[in-house]
């Protein structure tokens, strides 16, 4: 993708060269006139390069038509090659030993939402109150795991899909360990979300949609990055030149815009917290461990 502007200005010399070849040789043919050939060649030579390059550019920033089904097939495909020699090995202490040491069930709450929306703000509340009342939890977020375990990944389609990718296995990971996983990412494909939610288990997954408009995100702008992006300076930015697709039926809806923090944290807890109290009786559904 680094390379992406050179190599449309590269395809477009060599386009031109074979097009105004082309062009040349039919002029010429029709007019029986070597030189009627030589200056429609010319004439065209410039405009249609330019032309081409802005054209091209233009397509390489518009998702219309892209197809991420196939995006995902690729990687599923070749997956279940690599995978094909590797055989799972079976542990003593599995992952229901753990949650009986734990004394808690573990289930993975996802976030998601615009940036700047109060994803991070939200996940955070409600960890903060459930490691007051004594549960054990992790927090995953798109901005600090982004600076490590996928530093290496931009905010493409290919790159958002794998990003969610891997913290969902991430999330079945802590979840195996007992954890009470709570993950804030834009996470702006609805297919990706459903992946996760599939991996680790309808009944353990908490959709969460942090609703808040466009125009409030960009008005909070705390990290100046809606101000860089509609100046050009980010390209793919949800919302702005990138999609977000709204959850269809989330576990709930937190509206940050309208309600009282404290008050969306109370309706989070009573959602989440019958699910992973032990004596509750909210089943757990049962997941194998490490990466099945
Ligand atoms: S995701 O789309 O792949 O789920 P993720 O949640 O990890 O995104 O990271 C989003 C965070 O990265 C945002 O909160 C924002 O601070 C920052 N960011 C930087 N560039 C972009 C961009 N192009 N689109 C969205 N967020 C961006």
């Amino acid at each position: 993708m680094a390379n992406s502007r050179k190599r449309h200005l590269a395809k477009t010399f060599t386009w031109r060269i074979i097009g105004t070849m082309d062009t040349m040789l039919l002029a010429w043919i029709i007019s029986g006139n070597p030189m009627t050939g030589f200056k429609i060649g010319a004439a065209e030579v410039v405009t249609k390069m330019v032309l081409y390059y802005v054209h091209e550019r233009t397509w390489y920033k518009i998702n219309f038509g892209l197809d991420r089904r196939a995006e995902r097939k690729r990687r599923m495909a070749r997956s279940q090659e690599i995978s094909k020699n590797i055989k799972k090995q079976h542990f003593k202490i599995d992952s229901t030993e753990r949650v009986k040491l734990m004394n808690q069930k573990p289930c993975v709450v996802w976030f998601t939402g615009l940036s700047g929306s109060g994803k991070s703000t939200m996940a955070n509340l409600l960890e903060a109150e459930l490691h007051e009342s004594g549960y054990k939890t992790y927090l995953l977020d798109g901005d600090n795991v982004r600076h490590g375990l996928c530093n290496d990944l931009a905010f493409t389609d290919e790159d958002r899909i794998e990003n969610i990718r891997r913290i969902g296995e991430v999330s079945k990971l802590f979840m195996d360990a007992g954890m009470v996983v709570l993950c804030s990412f834009v996470s702006p494909f609805a297919a990706d979300r459903q992946s996760v939610k599939n991996l680790v288990g309808a009944e353990n997954f908490v959709e969460v949609y942090v609703d808040c408009p466009l125009e409030e995100c960009e008005r909070r702008d705390v990290k100046g990055l809606y101000k860089e992006a509609r100046a050009g300076r980010i390209k793919n930015f949800t919302g702005i030149d990138s999609p977000f697709e709204i959850p269809e039926s989330p576990s709930i809806v937190l509206k940050t815009a309208e309600e009282d923090p404290k008050d969306l944290l109370n309706q989070l807890l009573s959602l989440v917290e019958p699910k992973i109290n032990f004596s509750s009786d909210v089943k757990v559904q049962s997941y194998s461990s490490q990466g099945a």
